[in-house]
C-alpha cells in the first residue's frame, strides 16, 4: 500500500438521468435520492484512495437551493480532498443538465467523511493525500478546520483543542 497517493487518483465521475420514480409531486428530484447518489459517489472516491472498505462517517450540511427537474442528467463529480488517519474527507460537485434545452447548471457542493475500515469494521490507517492543482490544495488546506468543526459538533472534540477554527475566528485567550 503506497504512503501518498495523488488527489487525482480517487476522482470518480457518476452519471444519472432523473426518471419519474425519482421524483416529488413537483415532478423535480427527491432530496433523499440525491444524498443517496452523493453517498455512493462519495464512497468509491474515498475506496479508490484507500483500497479499503469504506463507511459514511458524517455529511456535512447540504442546502437544496437549486430544484433538478424530471429528464434532467445528473453528473457527480468526487475526489478525496485530504485524509488523517483511518478518515477521507471526500469533496463533491453536482451538476444538473437539460441536454433539449442546451441548459447546465452547478447545483450542489457538498463534503463527506468516510472511515476505512478492517473486515471487522475496525478503523484502519489510509495513505495520505497529495494536492497539486490550486482547488486541491485550496481544498487540503481547508479540510482541517471542517474537520474540526465536524468533532466538535459530534462531540467528538472539545472546542477549546479546536485550534484552526479559533484562527479563523480569530478567538484569542483572555488575558
Ligand atoms: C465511523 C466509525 C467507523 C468510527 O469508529 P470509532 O470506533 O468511533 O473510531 P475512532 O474514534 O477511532 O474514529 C475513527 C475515525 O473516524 C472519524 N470520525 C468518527 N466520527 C466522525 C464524524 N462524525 N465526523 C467525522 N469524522 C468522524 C474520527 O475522527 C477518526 O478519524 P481519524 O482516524 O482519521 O483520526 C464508526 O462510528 C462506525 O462504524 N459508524 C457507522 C458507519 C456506518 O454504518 N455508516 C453508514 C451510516 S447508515
Amino acid at each position: 500500500m503506497p504512503k501518498k497517493k495523488f488527489a487525482k487518483e480517487s476522482a470518480t465521475i457518476m452519471t444519472e438521468m432523473v426518471l419519474p420514480n425519482d421524483t416529488n409531486t413537483l415532478n423535480n428530484l427527491m432530496g433523499g435520492k440525491l444524498m443517496h447518489w452523493l453517498d455512493v459517489v462519495a464512497a468509491i472516491a474515498a475506496q479508490k484512495h484507500s483500497n479499503r472498505i469504506v463507511v459514511t462517517a458524517s455529511a456535512d450540511s447540504i442546502s437544496f437551493k437549486e430544484p433538478i427537474a424530471l429528464g434532467n442528467v445528473v453528473t457527480l463529480k468526487s475526489q478525496v480532498t485530504r485524509s488523517f488517519n483511518s478518515s477521507m474527507e471526500v469533496f463533491i460537485e453536482v451538476i444538473a443538465e437539460d441536454i433539449p434545452a442546451n441548459k447546465k447548471i452547478m447545483t450542489h457542493r457538498a463534503f463527506f467523511t468516510f472511515v476505512a475500515v478492517d473486515q471487522n469494521g475496525k478503523p484502519i490507517e489510509v495513505p495520505e493525500v497529495v494536492p497539486e492543482t490550486p482547488e486541491e490544495i485550496e481544498h487540503f488546506e481547508g479540510a482541517l478546520r471542517r474537520r474540526q468543526l465536524r468533532l466538535v459538533l459530534s462531540k467528538r472534540m472539545k472546542p477549546e483543542d479546536a485550534v484552526e477554527l479559533k484562527s479563523i475566528f480569530n478567538l484569542t485567550e483572555p488575558k
